[in-house]
Parts: structure tokens; C-alpha cells; sequence
């Protein structure tokens, strides 16, 4: 084994998006595309020599091999330890988890969430920083500085490939690898948080659930505390071993995606609850029998009841949610007297605010919940409040929905992905939205008027960085609004994302359903975004 410093140059396409690097596998083979990464990654940080780095992934095709690669290279720049995943594997709240209980330095998380696997698929890289959450923007934009620069990496030669199978440690050079259980500690964390013994006499009261694992990270997560700590009976996680192909699906826990646990739930004799991660598993689906709870409603009913929790029963700092996810939660914190805080989209904003002790709740409407107990989003988390609050409340999920409507009104809330479009067109759509803004404001539509349009803008509260340009938003006087933004999670194309939000304290136009409700504020971003026109799309290809 020896040190080996080999020379290379920048390669394109190394800019990280929302979570990081996300490529097809195909560009992350290409000769030195990941040791590039890896490399940058290094170089953007300092103070690490001797430290300890924590490394998994969700078990994707590619996962292993660029474990090994990671290893080799931590090896020759320094690292004192690797703690990484049996097999490979870390969900990503559980890397989050295992950084903030062992005080790791950082850690490396391979996955590309919830975007499809298997060699056509796609792969993922990203860094996490000692809290255990994703790294801020400023270093992000530093690994991105050195890929553009890189003139060589360090990696460790002729090294043998560490047994990623047996727990242990071993050494690789002067680093130890520690391979480590992947879900005693998290395990041992949601056992911290929620009433187990009350969970548990949930499901011995006959109580039945569905999780779907889609074959994805959350499988041995889900087997453990669900079926094994928390008694529910064998066959509650359906698609529990972790495939380097997801089985072909694609692990999205979205109406669409998890139609497999949808048709379960909606079916004849349906159980009474059901939930579903994605790939890396820091999101969740929630479901009823033959009942959807948006991610939106699920972050507001989850604030509503954190007093059933023993981790929250203390209260709320406050709660905090992404631009386009809807209003909500803000109507919980109101009642609750505490803060809410609207962030740009993606979970490396609420980090601050976390770390910060402002907020102690907070989400996403793409299927992200999360708390300050790690500082990812977490999926299997969100699904053992949901327990933890039906073992309080012992009612079906829809009275629940329905109880929490009645009390704080209903925020009817659908988005629509245009997958794959042409970026051209895409770009000249979010153009054409921004020269409309002095035009639309005080404008009528309907029984709507426009009270404000906007690019969203966000100032952190505890740095005070500013990020722009963060989605258009048009805000109607009566709570609705329209918001358009492009992904920046996407690998082909541009996705356009249009968000639809009206909200309704009549209890008869409540039981709607969020289509019909919404639907002239459908036709309505229509027709001033030219959807239509810009993206040649009668319709859109995911509507959650
Ligand atoms: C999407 C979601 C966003 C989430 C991110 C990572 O990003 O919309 O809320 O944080 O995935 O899971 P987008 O593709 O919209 O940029
Ligand atoms: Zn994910």
C-alpha cells in the first residue's frame, strides 16, 4: 500500500444541485469523475487530519465500489477514522444520526434519494457536515471552487478492498475503518424520542400497518423497530431488502410511485395505516385507510399533537417549512404562540435553525419531516410520531385529518411536476412569469386577487445570508397562492414544479377533493405561465 498522488484536471458537470452531486452512473465511471469529487470535497475543508469520517450510502448500484474508492482516499489525506455502514449502508438520517452521536468531523452520504438506481440509473455524492447536516451553501460552493481547479488527488494504491460484510475495525494504512451496526444507533435514538410501550400496545390491539421499504435503504431500518422492538407482525414491511435496482421502481413515496401501497390502502380490507420511505430514506408518505395525508397536512398535525411525544412534550421552539410548502403549520405555531419561518426549498436551510434552538419542527411538501433530533430529513421518524399520536389518540387517521381541518381550517395543497422538459423553454417560462410581476399584482381572478408576486428571497436569520431567486410566488389576498420553481434535483432536462395552495374554512367545501378544489387555480398558472406552450405538456407527468 502506498500514498499515490495522480494528476488530473477539472471535469465538467461537478456542480452539486439542491443534495448534493447527482449523476447518471455512467458519468460517475468516467476515469477520475469521483475521485475529483472526493478530492474537492478534502480540499474545500481544513483541520481534518487524524479526525473521524462517517461514510454509507443507500445501497444503490455503485454504492460499494465508491466506498471503497472514498476509503482510499480518506487513507491518503488523513483521516484518523471511518465509521462506515455494514454493507455500505446508512439511510441518510441515520449518517446524520451516527455523526452527531460518535462527533464525527463529517460524513459522505452516497445516494440519489429518491431519483432511480441500478446502472442506468442515477447515483449521488453529497457532504455532511459535525452537526450531521448537509453542508452549507458556502461549502458547497468551495468543493465546487476546487473542482474547477483540481490538479491532482491523493488515494492510497494497491490498497486491498475492506470487507464491508463483518463489524469491526481493520486498518487501511494509518486510518481505521470501523465497519458498524447500520441501525443500532438510530434505532436506539427513536427509542429516545417516542412512547415504544404505547406503540406497542397499539399493535397488540389488533392495530394493522403497511410500510413500504421499495426496496430501498429503509428495509433492515423498518424490520428492526417496527417488526422486531415494536411487535408489529412479520409482513408489516413489505420490500424490505435493499436492491441495487430498487426492483426497478423508481423509490419515490408519492401517490404515483408507491401505487403498490396505495392500492393496498385503498383496497378491501384495508389496514389502518400506511407509509411508505424513498431511497436513502429521509422521506415518507402517510396514509389513512383509503386517506392521503399531504406532507403539508402531516407537518401541521404532527406540530398540533407534539404534546403526545415525549421528545416534544416540553413544546415547540417553533416550526419551520419550505416556501412551497403550504400554510399549514404556520396556523398551528400561530395557535401554539410560537415562531414559524418559511425557508427557501431544501433541508440544508433549516440546519441554522435548528442548530440555533428556534425551530424544533420542520418539513417539506416533498415528503420531508423532520426535527432538531438529527439534521436530515427523516422518514421511519415522521412514520413513529404518526404512531405514537394514532397510539395516543386511538382514532383513524382521517378523524384526525378531519378534527385538525375544523380546528384550524384546510389548506388544500397539489403539486405538479413537468418532468424532463426542455431547460430552454423551461427558462424562458420562469422569464416570462418574473416580467409579469407589476402587471398581476392587485389584478382579479375570479373571486381572487393577486397581492403580491415575487422571485422568493430568503434571509437566514442567524447568518444572515441572503439566497435569491429561490421560485416565483404569486400570493392571492385570500391565502391562495400560485408558486413555479425549477428543480434542481433533476438529472434530464429542467422539471418544472408549479405549487397550488387555496385554503378553506367551510366545512362542507372541505371534504372536496384537492384536485376539484384547486382546479381554477390550475387553469389559472396556466394561463399565466403558458405551461402548455412553453412545455408542449397537455399535462403533467406527476401530480402529488
Ligand atoms: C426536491 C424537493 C425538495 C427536497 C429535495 C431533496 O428538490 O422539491 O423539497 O429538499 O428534492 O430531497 P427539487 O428537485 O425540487 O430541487
Ligand atoms: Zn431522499
Amino acid at each position: 500500500m502506498s500514498l499515490t498522488v495522480v494528476a488530473t484536471r477539472p471535469i465538467d458537470g461537478q456542480k452539486a444541485g439542491t443534495s448534493g452531486l447527482r449523476k447518471k452512473v455512467a458519468v460517475f465511471q468516467q476515469a477520475q469523475y469521483l475521485e475529483n469529487f472526493v478530492q474537492s470535497i478534502f480540499n474545500a475543508l481544513t483541520d481534518y487530519q487524524g479526525q473521524t469520517l462517517v461514510v454509507g450510502g443507500d445501497g444503490r448500484y455503485y454504492n460499494d465500489t465508491a466506498i471503497q474508492t472514498i476509503l482510499a482516499m480518506a487513507a491518503a489525506n488523513g483521516f484518523g477514522r471511518v465509521l462506515v455502514g455494514q454493507n455500505g449502508i446508512l439511510s441518510t438520517p441515520a449518517a446524520s444520526a451516527v455523526i452527531r452521536h460518535h462527533k464525527a468531523f463529517g460524513g459522505i452520504i452516497l445516494s440519489a434519494s429518491h431519483n432511480m438506481g441500478g446502472v442506468d440509473g442515477d447515483f449521488g455524492i453529497k457532504y455532511n457536515i459535525n452537526n450531521g447536516g448537509p453542508a452549507p451553501e458556502k461549502i458547497t460552493d468551495a468543493i465546487y471552487a476546487c473542482t474547477q481547479v483540481i490538479e491532482s488527488y491523493k488515494i492510497l494504491s494497491d490498497s486491498p478492498a475492506v470487507d464491508l460484510s463483518q463489524l469491526g475495525s481493520t486498518q487501511l494504512g494509518e486510518m481505521t475503518v470501523e465497519v458498524i451496526d447500520s441501525v443500532a444507533i438510530y434505532a436506539d435514538l427513536m427509542a429516545s424520542l417516542f412512547d415504544f410501550e404505547q406503540i406497542r400496545a397499539l399493535f397488540a390491539s389488533g392495530f394493522r400497518m403497511r410500510f413500504d421499504a421499495m426496496h430501498a435503504v429503509t428495509g433492515p431500518y423498518a424490520k428492526t423497530i417496527l417488526e422486531q422492538q415494536l411487535n408489529a407482525p412479520e409482513g408489516t414491511v413489505l420490500n424490505a431488502t435493499p436492491l441495487p435496482d430498487f426492483g426497478g421502481g423508481h423509490p419515490d413515496p408519492n401517490l404515483t410511485y408507491a401505487h403498490e401501497l396505495v392500492d393496498i390502502l385503498y383496497g378491501e380490507d384495508a389496514p389502518d395505516f400506511g407509509a411508505a420511505s424513498d431511497g436513502d430514506g429521509d422521506r415518507n408518505m402517510i396514509l389513512g385507510r383509503g386517506f392521503f395525508v399531504t406532507p403539508s397536512d402531516s407537518l401541521a398535525v404532527l406540530a398540533a399533537n407534539a404534546q403526545l411525544v415525549p421528545a416534544y412534550q416540553q413544546g415547540l421552539a417553533g416550526i419551520a417549512r419550505s416556501m412551497p410548502t403550504s400554510a399549514a403549520a404556520d396556523r398551528v405555531a400561530a395557535k401554539l404562540g410560537i415562531p414559524s419561518f418559511e425557508t427557501p426549498t431544501g433541508w440544508k436551510f433549516f440546519g441554522n435553525l435548528l442548530d440555533a434552538g428556534q425551530v424544533t419542527l420542520c418539513g417539506e411538501e416533498s415528503f420531508g419531516t423532520g426535527s432538531n433530533h438529527v439534521r436530515e430529513k427523516d422518514g421511519l421518524w415522521a412514520v413513529l410520531f404518526w404512531l405514537n399520536v394514532l397510539a395516543a389518540r386511538r382514532q383513524s387517521v382521517a378523524d384526525i385529518l378531519q378534527q385538525h381541518w375544523a380546528e384550524f381550517g384546510r389548506n388544500f395543497y397539489t403539486r405538479h411536476d413537468y418532468e424532463g422538459v426542455d431547460s430552454a423553454a423551461a427558462k424562458q417560462l420562469m422569464d416570462g412569469l418574473k416580467g409579469q410581476f407589476a402587471s398581476l399584482t392587485g389584478q382579479s381572478f375570479g373571486n381572487r386577487t393577486v397581492q403580491l408576486c415575487d422571485d422568493f428571497s430568503y434571509t437566514d436569520p442567524v447568518d444572515g445570508s441572503v439566497s435569491q431567486g429561490q421560485g416565483v410566488r404569486i400570493l392571492f389576498a385570500d391565502g391562495a397562492r400560485l408558486v413555479f420553481r425549477l428543480s434542481g434535483t433533476g438529472t434530464e432536462g429542467a422539471t418544472l414544479r408549479l405549487y397550488i395552495e387555496a385554503f378553506s374554512t367551510d366545512s362542507a367545501q372541505q371534504q372536496q377533493d384537492a384536485q376539484t378544489a384547486l382546479a381554477d387555480l390550475i387553469q389559472l398558472a396556466d394561463q399565466v405561465a403558458g405551461i402548455q406552450r412553453w412545455t408542449g405538456r397537455a399535462e403533467p407527468s406527476v401530480i402529488t
